[in-house]
């Protein structure tokens, strides 16, 4: 089977194609990503370079946004899976660059679902997030709880992946699975979120900002079930009259911030120090999914603990970095 992940130099595409190149009597993996400087373009080279060492993986430096560019993957490598991962990801850049998340997440998208139409995709998987939850109050959040008040560009630009994907799937009966993530963590993380500022600050002792006073709430979630969760769901698509499914791709375990700070200054052997200040607009409290839904259909209830999550990923933040 031949699967094409846009966004495969970035931290969740990273490793996907990882554990996808291994089922080699399974999948030929065909990756895209514009390799673009949100955030240190050698770690997305150094990511890219592990992949490329697999003769069952290619890659293509392109752009999303160039529906010609990619229409030739799409044609020559009869692609039957995809899993649309390039995006402009952080919520914070959101609030400043908010036309970067209309090209990318938006137009960009637009092209991932016309040729996954053209082509007749068996199942075109695609990120969401949790941030299209808002600021919802009514905890564990479920798939079905209302997302029609998004805090942040970056939220509505992933709501509007979700509606735009409902639409083709009814239309042009194309499988969709939107995949909600709960903030992913772990090796070869991105450098713009908590773990890697908090653990980098705390080492070269600066001080660490903490929004909300550290008050924060989240559904941390290890890589590896991340993509095991990913993997299972490939050949699922959903089988009904309009094939669109929703799932959140959580731990189902939510963590105050302060607790995730202590368990990287356990693992550094360091106390960091902090200013503490008030939350940033756009920022949500408190994110808690329900993972029934998905266990469901899955059958897979594999939660990698925090504490072996954070572990593994100083491990490697301190081999790689220092
Ligand atoms: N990491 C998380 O906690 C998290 C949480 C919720 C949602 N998500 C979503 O999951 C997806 C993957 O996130 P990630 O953490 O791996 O982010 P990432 O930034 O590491 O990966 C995204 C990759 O897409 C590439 N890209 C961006 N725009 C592109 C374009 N127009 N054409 C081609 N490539 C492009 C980037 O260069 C990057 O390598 C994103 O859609 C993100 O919004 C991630």
């Amino acid at each position: 089977m031949n699967i094409l992940i846009t966004g495969v130099a970035g931290f969740i595409g990273f490793h996907c194609a990882t554990e996808l190149i291994k089922l080699k009597k399974k999948y030929n993996v065909y990756g895209i990503d514009n390799l673009n400087d949100y955030y240190d373009v050698e770690l997305k080279k150094d990511r890219l370079k592990l992949l490329q060492k697999n003769k069952n993986f290619n890659f293509y430096k392109l752009d999303i946004t160039n529906k010609k560019k990619i229409e030739g993957v799409f044609k020559s490598k009869k692609i039957s899976v995809v899993l649309n991962l390039a995006a402009s990801a952080g919520v914070r850049y959101s609030l400043e660059n908010p036309s970067t998340y209309l090209q990318n997440n938006i137009n960009g998208f637009f092209n991932i679902l016309e040729l996954s139409t053209k082509y007749k995709i068996n199942h075109l998987l695609f990120a969401s997030s949790s941030s299209v939850y808002g600021d919802s109050k009514k905890f564990p959040l479920k798939e079905e709880t209302d997302t029609s008040k998004p805090l942040s560009f970056y939220a509505a630009s992933k709501k509007c992946n979700e509606v735009m994907a409902h639409s083709f799937a009814n239309i042009n009966n194309l499988p969709c699975t939107g995949l909600r993530f709960f903030t992913v963590y772990g090796e070869y993380g991105r450098p713009d979120m908590a773990l890697f500022k908090f653990a980098n600050s705390i080492i070269k002792n600066k001080k660490i900002e903490l929004y909300n006073k550290g008050n924060h709430i989240r559904d941390f979630t290890y890589i590896d079930d991340v993509v095991n969760q990913i993997i299972n769901l490939i050949n699922k698509p959903s089988r009904k009259k309009i094939p669109f499914r929703i799932f959140n791709i959580a731990s189902s375990k939510p963590v105050q911030l302060k607790k995730y700070l202590r368990l990287i200054e356990f693992n550094l052997n360091k106390k960091g120090k902090y200013k503490l200040i008030e939350k940033q607009p756009g920022d949500v409290y408190k994110t808690f999914a329900s993972t029934k839904k998905i266990k469901k259909i899955t059958n897979q209830n594999k939660v990698t603990k925090l504490q072996i999550g954070i572990e593994r990923y100083i491990k490697w933040f301190k081999k790689y970095y220092f």
